[in-house]
Formats: structure tokens, sequence, C-alpha cells
């Protein structure tokens, strides 16, 4: 047995007190979870404190927290190596983020995660005419599905996400995921609805940044942000859907930049994006009101010099010899005649190595 000190996150929002930190000290093996660490608080210090689990197993999704600040499930970390990451030796458990707090530990997953994955569809629309027996589909479009599928709906992936923050409406990596796992299934016969449905929403596939944040939380290695890309790819690549949010476009910007730079070109990238890569011969009345609603954020970047006039005239780009790596990849990538996407799941038996 060892000793670790917990220290809790409180909060009841019915006392109309404000949130604060509570700390106790339990004895249990290090190997034990977190989540065992917090039921012996409740058991031997303070049946009130409050928080969600069933199967202990990483299995239901129940019991997501932040624990010394990174979302995780409490039945899957290990106090000793929660107490290794901590700052002061003491774990710190509380509330996932993005999410109101219903009490304590307990988040509400209804009016943010489970909203938002209603909104995806998330169920098989299926094919017609229905086989009398089962649908025979391509192996690998099922074990391309099975990474989105591991999602076991525990909301870590919600908690962390940058584009939440900013924009509480976004759709998000957990349902986008759950998107994917019905875009991808060979089954389903909604694909370009769905991807022009998720490509048109203001809060759909292109609000999200790219930050990988969704990528680090996820206990289930679902990376929501890789099956978001595979919908944004999709979508503008195969399905040639040009969305009124002009997301397709704007990323076809980041990809030529880079190209003939080597670097994204920040002052170059919203012309581009609205007027393609000749602003004034490609620009599209349809866009307009777009452009003009980023009007106030072209003036904070000038202000905040995050934009100069000198960078908009004299763009930086890396040296050659750089430059010519770069395109060598854009080579070889776009020269194959069909794109490779790679999953994750590898199949196979143990010792296959
Ligand atoms: Fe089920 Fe943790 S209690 S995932």
């Amino acid at each position: 047995m060892s000793e670790f000190t917990l220290r809790l996150r409180r909060y009841d929002p019915e006392s109309g007190g404000a949130p604060y930190w509570e700390e106790h000290t339990i004895d249990l093996e290090p190997h034990r979870s977190v989540l065992e660490g917090i039921l012996q608080c409740k058991a031997r210090f303070d049946g009130s404190i409050g928080i969600r689990c069933s199967c202990r197993a990483a299995i239901c999704g129940s019991c997501g927290v932040r624990i010394n600040g990174d979302p995780d499930l409490a039945c899957h970390t290990h106090l000793d190596r929660a107490k290794k990451h901590s700052k002061d030796g003491v774990i710190e458990v509380e509330p996932m983020g993005n999410m109101p707090v219903i009490k304590d530990l307990i988040v509400d997953m209804e009016t943010v995660h489970w909203k938002k994955i209603r909104r995806v569809t998330p169920w098989l629309i299926a094919k017609q005419p229905v086989p009398e027996r089962e649908y025979i589909v391509p192996r690998e479009a099922m074990v391309d599905v099975t990474q989105s599928m591991a999602c076991i709906q525990c909301g870590a992936c919600v908690s962390d996400c940058l584009s939440m923050e900013v924009d509480p409406e976004f759709i998000g990596p957990a349902a986008l995921a759950k998107a994917y796992r019905f875009v991808g299934d060979p089954r389903d016969d909604q694909h370009f609805e769905r991807l022009k449905d998720l490509a048109e929403d203001t809060h759909g596939i292109y609000d999200c940044t790219h930050c990988f944040a969704c990528i680090d939380a996820c206990p289930k290695g679902v990376a929501p942000m890789s099956q978001i890309m595979r919908l944004r790819r999709l979508a503008g690549n195969d399905f040639k859907i040009e969305d009124r949010n002009n997301g397709e476009r704007h990323e076809a910007a980041f990809v030529s930049l880079v190209k003939q730079y080597g670097l994204l070109n920040e002052a170059e990238l919203l012309p581009r994006s609205y007027g393609g890569d000749s602003p004034l011969a490609k620009f599209k009345p349809s866009v307009a009101a777009e452009m003009a609603s980023t009007l106030p954020a072209i003036a904070r970047a000038l202000l905040r010099r995050k934009v100069t006039p000198a960078a908009v005239l004299k763009p930086h780009k890396l040296a050659k010899e750089d430059r010519d790596q770069v395109k060598r990849i854009y080579d070889e990538v776009e020269g194959r005649e069909q794109r490779d996407e790679f999953n994750i799941y590898i199949t196979g038996r143990d010792e296959d190595r």
C-alpha cells in the first residue's frame, strides 16, 4: 500500500457557492486507478463527492475527468503514473472542460456531447434494396471505420477541443468522428448528403482548426481530427463539394501556399482563400459577404502585428533547396494514381509481430 493525496475540484451549483479544491489522502496499491482513489475518498471521508462511473474497465466512457489538467478516464489512469505527472506530488482531479458542471466531477454530457452526436444522424441509412441476407462489403472498408467505432463516447476530446472553446456551436470532434463512421461505411446510402450537410454547416468540418488536441486527449486512439480530415478529403476531393463557408477553398489555399513557398504565407492566405491563386481573376461574388465579415479580424491582425504591410509585400520563403524538398513531397503524393489512407488499426495476430 502507498499513500496518495488527491486534490478534488468540488462544486455544487445548487449551493450558490463558488468552486473550491479539497484534498484527501488515501491508501491504495500504486497500480490502482484514480477512480478507485476517488471512490475511497467518497467512502472514507465524504459521501457527497460527485463522480460518474460504471464499468471501471475503460469500456463505458462514464468516468471522463481532467487529471493534472489533461482529460482521461479516471478508471484507466494508475495512481502512480498520475502522481508522477503531477506538479507537486498531489493528483489533481477536476471535471472535463467545454461542458457545464452538474456537480463536482460530473459534467452535463447531454446539452453538449449527446446533442451534437444526434446532430450527425448517428445511424446507418441502409442502401436499397436491402439484401435478403447480409451486405457483403470489402474487409478494408470495415477496418477503415473500426477506428471511429472504437469511440466510447467519454467526451475527452470534446473537453479539450480548442475550436469548441471559441465556437461552442462547433459540431466537435466526437460527433464528427461518429459521422465518419457512416460516411466511411459502404452500406450507407447518404454519403454525399451527409458530407454536403457537414461542409455547409458553419460549425461543421471546416470549423476544426487542426490543433491535434483531440488526438492527444482520446484514450481509445480514435484520433477524431484524422476522421475530420478524412471527411474533408472526401467532401472536397472526391465529391467536389464547394461549401458556402469557403472551407474547401481555404484548405486549398493552405495547400497551394505551402507548395509554392514551402511554408504558410499568412498574409496571402486570406486573399487566396477567397480569390484563388489570382485574386482579381477568380474572386467569387458569392463569398463577398464572407470576406467582408473577416475585416475586423484583418484589422486586429494588423494592430497586433501578426500581419505587417512589409510581410504582405515581401512574403517570407524557405531557401530554394528546402522548397525543392517540399515540392518533391507534393510531386510524390500528387503523382500517385490513387490516394492512400492509413488507419492505425493493424490486423493480425499477436505472434505476427
Ligand atoms: Fe467505464 Fe471508466 S468507469 S470507462
